[in-house]
């Protein structure tokens, strides 16, 4: 069966309580349009026996235009659900918008993820009669409720229904039903696709993140694999697919709702850059204590530590070239060999894993697929897999053996940001403590390593002052054609990283190399105003490097390219060269990506902005991609 491999994850909410439901379902629906979407939907039970829907592709304003049209007054009633998607089965028409329903138009359901046994199911129905209205694999699950609710063991039994159904579902989903005959009554259910409840005062909350309802709540349940929860406005209850009972996870949400607001940006992601000194001091809080570095939900030992022969990262996007950081520093650090690898890679090519290897499995969203079956397929190895994740009990960390949280707070901009400078910092607290249990540091080396480190949000701070000269940049820059990005060391994911942010944002070519790679193919790409961006390194850290890329500047320039130095504070030789210099603060030579980048975020940003597109939400893209 040929699908559509790539989704990303949809918007789901669902709400019983006391407030009228459509409202507490849009609002649930626009905190969540970050994760990126084509279309929406809501259904609204009136406790009268009526079950409203309303679905329209596009932005969610086109739904809310449509319930202006129809009547919002339709709509009254205090339990009620809403999506948004992203089209996997079906185009993203109006039809293949869900809520999907039945025939008889009394069972409603939202789905995310993808039925893989979608079309022998749909071939079972239309064998039965069954009239499909959408393309989608999710209106097979709604036929399959309403046929379980009306005959067999099951019959009358919307929860029972629901079980049986997900029994014979594959592949991954959140499920959330109702039917007309149960107006209070919502039932969730999950496999290998995130779903929370929100735990109110006569009010529950089914949602694919807390996001959709924490300006209501923040007490939170998380439902494990193969769970399902029925609300009602009283109360919740968890349960297995055979309808046992099951424990699931209670928490409670550590950020507000104005932690996910623009806080007076013009978009997301300006907010989240300026974020990123208190982002640095969050993740590495709480990791030193007594002289030692402590990883939090520590499972693996300092004897496993030892036992280490070799380190995997894997990760994807961003989070990728926060690995090819990271591998830099615990080389030097531990002296064990680090392989830095793209998720999607990883597991297709049978690498070498036992149980003295560490993979150190990088998400910021803790759902990316590729991430997942990478991590799976360590363990099966017998590997032993630490998660560096930003999502609090994300499906990564809940598949690895321990899990060391960025605390960068939630990112909304789908080009990472905070997340990533995080994810660099945590990487480094994996090489400091594997260093200091394999003793090639001693403790006041850590302890030095560790202070550096604690000194960088104050260094990016110092990098946040240049913002104003760096969009002014941007906006001059605006209309290149392509922008090339080089460096070395520690300076060459930086690179990528900037053209990453590039592409993603302004829809640039962009393309980012190893300096020492010029002349092996980029420089014939060089022609009279083309921009190109040089991260350089420290005169004084590295000085043999530094004198290299000065040559690599002055052959490019003499070919008429532009040139934009990122330079340290102080740094005369390269002045020269530079036909935009954007000075960053001296900092240790394994530190200076988490200074560096910055400028490179903002630039793509301005560029973006100056070219007119939304630059929290890059066409195309999505802020977790759920499926490979
Ligand atoms: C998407 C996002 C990127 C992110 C990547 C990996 O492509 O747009 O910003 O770096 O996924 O996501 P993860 O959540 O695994 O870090």
């Amino acid at each position: 069966m040929s699908l559509v491999r790539l989704v990303r994850v949809c918007g789901i909410v669902g709400y019983v309580g006391h407030r009228p439901a459509l409202d507490v379902v849009l609002g649930g629906l626009r905190r969540m349009e970050y994760r990126g979407y084509d279309s929406a939907g809501v259904a609204v039970l009136d406790g009268a026996g009526a079950l409203t829907v309303e679905r329209k592709a596009g932005r969610l304003a086109n739904l809310e235009g449509r319930l202006d049209e129809v009547g919002r007054e339709r709509f009254g009633g205090t339990a009620g659900m809403g999506h948004t998607r992203w089209a996997t089965h079906g185009a993203p028409i109006d039809r293949n918008s869900h809520p999907h329903r039945d025939a008889s138009e009394r069972v409603a359901v939202v789905h995310n993820g993808i039925i893989e046994n979608f079309a022998a199911l749909r071939a079972e129905l239309e064998a039965d009669g069954v009239e499909m209205a959408s393309d989608t694999d999710t209106e097979t699950a709604a036929h399959l409720v309403a046929r379980a609710y009306t005959e067999g063991d099951t019959k009358g039994d919307l929860t029972a229904s629901v079980a049986a159904v997900c029994r014979r579902l594959e592949g991954a989903f959140t499920l959330v039903v109702t039917h007309a005959d149960h107006p209070d009554t919502i039932v969730a259910a999950r496999r290998s696709s995130p779903l929370v409840v929100g735990v109110g005062d006569g009010e529950h909350f089914v949602a694919s993140d807390v996001a959709a309802f924490i300006e209501h709540t923040r007490e939170a349940v998380e439902l494990g694999q193969d769970q399902l929860v029925v609300i009602t406005r009283e109360g919740y209850d968890v349960l297995d697919f055979h309808g046992d009972a099951a424990q699931a996870k209670p928490f409670t949400v550590d950020w507000d709702l104005s932690a996910a607001e623009k806080g007076g940006h013009e978009y997301f992601m300006l907010k989240e850059i300026e974020e990123q000194p208190e982002a640095l001091a969050n993740t590495l809080r709480g990791h030193f204590e007594s002289g030692r570095i402590i990883l939090d939900e520590q499972r693996i030992s300092d004897q496993d530590l030892r036992d280490v022969d070799k380190v995997f990262v894997v990760a994807c996007g961003s989070a990728y070239h926060s690995g090819l950081v990271a591998k830099y520093a615990i080389e030097h650090w531990t002296r064990l060999p680090v392989e830095v690898e793209l998720a999607s890679e990883f597991r297709y090519r049978d690498p070498v894993l036992d149980r003295d290897t560490l993979v150190v499995a990088v998400s910021q969203s803790g759902e990316t697929a590729d991430t997942l079956e990478a991590v799976r397929h360590a363990r099966e190895q017998k590997a032993r897999v630490l998660a560096v994740c930003n999502t609090n009990g994300a499906q990564i960390p809940r598949e690895s053996d321990a899990v060391l949280y960025t605390h960068a707070g939630p990112e909304i901009g789908v080009a990472s940001t905070k997340a990533f400078l995080a994810q660099i910092a945590a990487n480094y607290l994996v090489g400091l403590a594997l260093a200091q249990a394999r003793g090639t540091k001693y403790p006041d080396e850590v302890a030095r390593e560790f202070a550096e480190l604690e000194a960088m949000p104050a260094a990016v701070q110092k990098v946040l002052s240049t913002v104003e000269q760096v969009r002014d940049l941007g906006r001059r820059i605006a209309d290149s054609k392509a922008i090339l990005f080089l460096g070395r060391h520690v300076g060459f994911p930086v690179a990528l990283e900037g053209a990453l942010k590039l592409k993603e944002l302004a829809y640039m070519h962009a393309e980012g190399f190893a300096a020492g790679e010029l002349k092996h193919g980029p420089i014939a790409l060089i022609e009279d105003g083309l921009p190109v961006v040089v991260v350089m390194p420290s005169p004084k850290g590295r000085a043999v490097l530094h004198s290299k890329l000065v040559s690599n500047i002055s052959e490019i320039q003499a070919r008429g390219a532009r040139t934009i130095v990122i330079a340290e504070e102080g740094d005369e030789t390269v002045r020269p060269f530079a036909d935009e210099l954007i000075e960053v603060p001296a900092v240790p030579t394994l530190l200076q990506p988490l200074v560096s980048t910055v400028p490179l975020q903002v630039l793509a940003a301005e560029i973006a902005r100056a070219r007119g597109y939304d630059v929290d939400k890059p066409r195309n893209l999505a802020k977790s991609v759920t499926v490979e």
